[in-house]
């Protein structure tokens, strides 16, 4: 008790026993009563007396006061983890994956074997990090190590104690060798002849054969191998040393096992580096110039594409009707090129799963709608923003829709739900499919044709955004992800 309470109590104490005295004192000159008043040294016992029980009263109390561990939980953790920690607090009905029920002794991310439950080191590495892409935030910044720990020690005594009292044997993680060619190299070719790439594609996208299929975790959740190449998604973190964790210990409750018996030390190594040698470097950017070249490529693959700078745009979940969504798709990749007379402008992004939405009435389950995307310019400069989704009266969009249900392109003035279809025939596309990557090129002619066409002039600035939907994730419409507005110089 904080000295300042005690003082109070004391005081209380005093008072209780004065007005102990006044109420009683009419009963001491009671005549039916014997009572003599007490003497100087008997009111001195009463008020020590109270006093004590006053004191009792008060560390009884203060044993139900909640303690900062506790507050901290119910105030920060709960609303995801729930009160008593059992992964039923109220957000857990829109967030995917679902925050952990710590009762459950079921934890995905940890140094310890199958089965057992995590360190405190585990524990104060979540909770201090996050699980990036997931709803998990970092709370490193925001809390002491100290407060850190009570929480954790509230979770481990009070929330789970059953779980906590299981015997752990950790992995060892120590510190990674040096980085070489050799060692990547090694990597790649381990990657190559194990079991990594039926899951995670070839060239890592996620994509493996047994992406497209029906992939649970133990909590019956739709579940798809991580994209290796994307850093930023790892949500056991993302240095050579977590990744080397992720591969160790696995991540339990998920398809992803461990591989600590089927690797040595060194290999486990040596797959983390070259894991981390193939994710993409992301550049995040707002403005992408529009190279001026001899002639346009006419495939996707064409290397002149490679040459060219690229800008990577941040994908976002859009929120509909109080729905979000969290996408799948996170990144969308933007380079362009023109011959003076046209332009062809090319959007990649990674995809596990090629969605063609063809329609299977019979199983409605596995149906999935397919994979579309486009890109929004102002109609009517100036355009307004934020853009409504395909343009509505007064935001006027011409959008250029490219499909995978029959690989073509739509071409309209988007006026909103309504009247938004006032077919074009201006832009063509071009596009691939390829180890879980989507290239997509849109060519146009600069040129303008007719009044209602978008007009584009050589040294000039233009906005333009993107919507995605992804068909594996159940996008459909409004239900997708969306860009900022972003801009592009044709040079
Ligand atoms: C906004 C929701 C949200 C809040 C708030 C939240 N969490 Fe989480 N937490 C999650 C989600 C979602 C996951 C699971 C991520 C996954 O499975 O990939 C998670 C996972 C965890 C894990 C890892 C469990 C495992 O399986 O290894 C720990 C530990 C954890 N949270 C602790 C905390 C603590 C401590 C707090 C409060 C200080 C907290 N969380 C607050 C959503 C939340
Ligand atoms: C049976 C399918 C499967 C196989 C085989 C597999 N993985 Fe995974 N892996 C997954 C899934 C699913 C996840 C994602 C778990 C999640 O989303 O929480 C994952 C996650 C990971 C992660 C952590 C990603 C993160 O978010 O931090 C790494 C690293 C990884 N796998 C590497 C490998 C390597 C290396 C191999 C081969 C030695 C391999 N995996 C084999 C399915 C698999």
């Amino acid at each position: 008790m904080a000295r300042s309470e005690y003082i109070k109590f004391k005081r209380i104490a005093l008072s209780s026993a004065f007005l102990l005295i006044a109420l009683s004192a009419p009963a001491l000159f009671d005549p039916d009563h014997t009572y003599a008043a007490p003497a100087p040294g008997e009111i001195e016992e009463a008020v020590t007396a109270e006093g004590e029980a006053v004191k009792k009263i008060a560390s009884e109390e203060k044993a139900e006061e909640p303690s900062r561990g506790e507050t901290l939980y119910l105030g920060l953790c709960a609303t995801c983890h729930g009160s008593k920690g059992k992964g039923d607090g109220y957000a857990n009905t829109f967030i995917r994956p679902k925050a952990r029920d710590f009762t459950s002794g079921l934890f995905k991310f940890k140094t310890t074997p199958p089965g057992q439950p995590p360190t405190d080191e585990d524990l104060i590495r979540v909770t201090e990090k996050g699980n990036p892409g997931t709803a998990m935030p970092p709370y490193g910044s925001k809390l002491s190590d100290d407060d850190v720990m009570m929480i954790i020690s509230y979770i481990k005594e009070k929330i789970a104690p059953d779980v906590f009292k299981a015997e752990t044997t950790p992995y060892e993680i120590g510190d990674p060798p040096e980085a070489t060619p050799e060692i990547i190299e090694s990597g790649r070719q381990l990657y190559a002849k194990g079991d990594c790439a039926d899951c995670h594609g070839l060239k890592g996208r996620g994509d493996g054969e047994l992406a497209d299929g029906d992939m649970k975790d133990a909590w019956e959740d739709r579940i798809y191998p991580t994209d290796l190449t994307h850093g930023w998604e790892l949500r056991n973190l993302n240095t050579v040393k977590d990744i080397f964790r992720s591969i160790t210990a696995g991540l339990d409750g998920t398809p992803m096992s461990s591989y600590a018996s089927d690797y040595s030390e060194a290999e486990r190594w040596a797959l983390a580096y070259y894991l981390k040698s193939i994710q993409i470097e992301r550049k995040l950017s707002t403005i992408t110039t529009v190279k001026k070249v001899e002639k346009i490529p006419s495939s996707t693959a064409d290397p002149a594409w490679e040459g060219l700078d690229y800008t990577d745009i941040s994908v976002k979940g859009k929120k509909i009707f109080g729905q979000s969504l969290i996408p799948m798709i996170t990144n969308i990749r933007f380079r362009g090129m023109h011959d003076g007379s046209k332009m062809a402008l090319m959007v990649e992004w990674d995809d596990r799963v090629q969605n063609r939405g063809k329609k299977t009435p019979e199983d409605a389950e596995t149906y999935r709608p397919a994979d579309i995307i486009a890109l929004r310019f102002p109609a009517i400069i100036p355009g307004g923003s934020p853009w409504v989704d395909k343009g509505d009266r007064r935001i006027v969009l011409d959008i250029w829709e490219w499909s995978m249900a029959d690989n073509s392109i739509s071409e309209y003035t988007g006026r909103g739900v309504i009247r938004n279809n006032k077919k074009k025939k201006n832009v063509k596309s071009i596009s691939s499919y390829e180890d879980g990557q989507y290239r997509v090129i849109f060519i146009r002619d600069i040129k303008a044709k007719g009044k209602a066409d978008m007009k584009f002039n050589v040294g000039e600035n233009f906005v333009y955004s993107i919507l995605i939907n992804d068909g594996e994730n159940l996008e459909k419409g409004q239900h997708g992800g969306a860009t900022s507005n972003q801009h592009f110089r044709l040079e």
